[in-house]
């Protein structure tokens, strides 16, 4: 959804600003640039492409220089053109700019300065922002002067870095998109996320709505946009450069998917304590009062929350997930002071979600978001945060913080099953915890078998793919068809057991290979549902520990540990990014960057 990198200090930019860059890939990648300031007019490098593309256009005319700005894009306004990539700079190139988000009202600013004689090269919204700057320079007394005018002008979403000609500083601005400066001894670092600078510091400062900043070679200052100073508690980071590296995997979501069991230790550790839940700001008692839980939530995310779901309605708790972009705008019925509202998003930077958390918190709804970034939006924005703590995740796809959301909404569920008077607490809770403590083993145990990778090549060149499941597996079905889908561009559905008969048994035939997910819950029926696509012709991959005999009946069987019912399906998702993942390479696809997509999306 856009990165945007810039940095000021001793020494040349252009290779930290490339490696920022490279580290925020995710976050876009159909076009980048750079633009390098030292003190003899604006070098700008930009192309539509990927960072290697840009890097290719700078060998052999490396920019000098100490204070950059850098920029990689997920298009918006116009398509992923040279003209339409970042930095964009103003009428005299005397100011270049590199922007994340959306500037809502550019169509009538742009009329207004094209009628005061400027001419724009790009479709882009951002254009605007450093004609509007050049011009506030011309009339405003100081250049911070000149840049807070102009910041004031923009109605949206954005997170703005801008260099001067001549200037030895970088002016930044937010407003609903993310921007985290990052302090080593002698240089300033601005990004929209951590990994663009990690190798270099773990002091970050996180912008808050509203904030500017000024950063030059001997200290940060920062205002609100009136000019009044303010000041920002320095946090540190506690994630691990290695941890954003590639590790020596071929892609990060392999790397991702094969880290899950370090993950899901750290999603759990200290949180079960003598067979009793420990959820740090959450006593016991902390729920008491709460009649209905309503999660918002997108994506993969959504399906963590679907599984969070489950967890409350099994202990007699009203609870239902929503889309978050469907939940905006609607009527999802009573809220209340009475109503918990479950925030689920990895990045914490999700419009959609942010807009749903913002509706249910206005409508008097208690907001907890569950986060894997701590200083995000949405942990800002909620009264309360649970952090799922799964480190930074690159690939495009989620794996591990669906593995680790799953997980901290379950230990959430069961906290809320304590909490609400009416609930029922499950009565085997010793031994339901006693099995997730074992969780991260039981992955690290499947993760040996190669027969996911054997699956993908004998079902290769199918004409569609579906997952079923029932319960809690209704929501890793549903999880396991997304992967495929988005990483494999092959055509593929998740849906609830018992519904295939109900329309989707219609596209069943000897080409649909069909994910049966069995934990030992309701398994006679759906073998009943397998049974069914399988006399159409289907082949039926059983995804089950061994101990589920009825998976018998299954032409292909990828196996997974045997453990509680409640964690089988955790364990049967992470085989299927596997299938996913081997599925996706066989074909060549780009799995870190699938087409058209982008991690964190900032826009509604
Ligand atoms: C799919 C995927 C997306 C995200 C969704 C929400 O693999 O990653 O579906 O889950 O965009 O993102 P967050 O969790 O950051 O709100």
């Amino acid at each position: 959804m856009c990165g945007i990198i810039a940095r000021i200090g001793e020494g040349d930019a252009i290779t930290k600003l490339v490696t920022g860059l490279e580290n925020l890939e995710y976050r876009g990648y159909d076009s980048a640039g750079v633009a390098i300031q030292n003190g003899s007019g604006i070098s700008v490098y930009k192309r539509s492409g990927q960072i290697s593309d840009l890097k290719d256009t700078i060998v052999g005319n490396v920019p000098q220089g100490n204070v950059g700005i850098g920029h990689t894009r997920w298009s918006t306004h116009g398509s992923p053109t040279d003209a339409n990539a970042h930095p964009h700079t103003s009428e005299t190139d005397q100011v270049a700019v590199v922007h994340n988000g959306i500037i809502e009202n550019y169509a009538e600013l742009k009329e207004w300065l094209k009628s005061q004689g400027h001419e724009f090269t790009s479709e882009t919204d951002t254009e605007v922002i450093p004609h509007l700057f050049e011009r506030h320079l011309e009339t405003e007394a100081t250049i911070e002067d000149a840049f807070r005018k102009t910041i004031r002008k923009l109605e949206g979403s954005y997170a703005v870095a801008a260099l001067v000609d001549g200037v030895d500083a970088i002016y930044a601005a937010r407003q609903g998109s993310p921007l985290i400066l990052g302090l080593d001894n002698d240089e300033y670092y601005l990004a929209s996320d951590v990994p663009a600078f990690l190798d270099h510091t773990d002091k970050v400062v996180y912008f808050e709505d509203g904030d500017v900043a000024v950063l030059k070679p001997n200290g940060v200052t920062m205002t609100d946009l009136e000019g009044n100073q303010i000041n920002r508690d320095v946090k540190q980071i506690d994630w691990d450069p290695e941890d954003a590296g590639k590790g020596g995997y071929e892609h990060y979501m392999l790397k991702e998917i094969y880290t899950q069991p370090n993950a899901l230790s750290n999603t759990i550790e200290g949180r079960i304590q003598d067979n009793e839940i420990c959820l740090e700001d959450f006593p016991k008692g902390t729920f008491s009062g709460i009649d209905d839980v309503h999660f918002v939530a997108c994506g993969t995310s959504y399906h963590a929350a679907l599984y969070g779901q489950q967890m409350l309605n099994r202990a007699g708790i009203r609870a239902q997930a929503f889309r978050a972009s469907e939940y905006v705008g609607s009527n999802p019925g009573p809220v209340s002071d009475k109503t918990l509202a479950i925030a689920v998003t990895q990045s914490g930077e999700t419009a959609d979600t942010l807009g749903a958390l913002r509706q249910a918190k206005s409508q008097g709804a208690r907001v907890v978001t569950v986060t894997n970034v701590v200083g995000s939006t949405a942990a800002r924005e909620a009264d309360d945060s649970l952090f799922i703590r799964a480190g930074p995740e690159i690939g495009v796809a989620a794996t591990k913080t669906f593995s680790s959301q799953a997980v901290t909404l379950s230990l959430l569920a069961l906290r809320l099953a304590e909490d609400i008077e009416t609930a029922t607490p499950p009565e085997d809770k010793a031994e339901l915890l006693r099995s997730l403590e074992v969780l991260p083993e039981n992955v690290e145990k499947l993760l040996t078998s190669t027969e996911a990778k054997r699956i993908a090549s004998r079902y290769a060149g199918s004409k569609s793919y579906f997952f079923i499941g029932r319960g809690l597996n209704n929501a890793v079905a549903k999880e396991g068809a997304l992967k495929f889908k988005e990483i494999t561009y092959e055509h593929a559905e998740g849906f609830a057991s018992g519904e295939l008969k109900h329309g989707p048994l219609a596209l069943v035939t000897p080409d649909t290979p069909i994910f049966v997910l069995f934990n030992g819950e309701n398994d006679t029926k759906t073998l009943q549902n397998a049974k069914e696509a399988q006399a159409r012709g289907a082949p039926v991959i059983a995804v089950a520990s061994e101990k589920h005999s009825s998976a018998d009946i299954a032409d292909s069987f990828l196996e997974i540990p045997d453990t509680h019912p409640v964690w089988s399906g955790l364990l049967a998702n992470v085989k299927l990014q596997l299938v996913s993942y081997h599925a996706a390479r066989n074909l060549g696809r780009p799995i870190d960057k699938p087409r058209n997509l982008a991690k964190s999306v900032t826009v509604e």
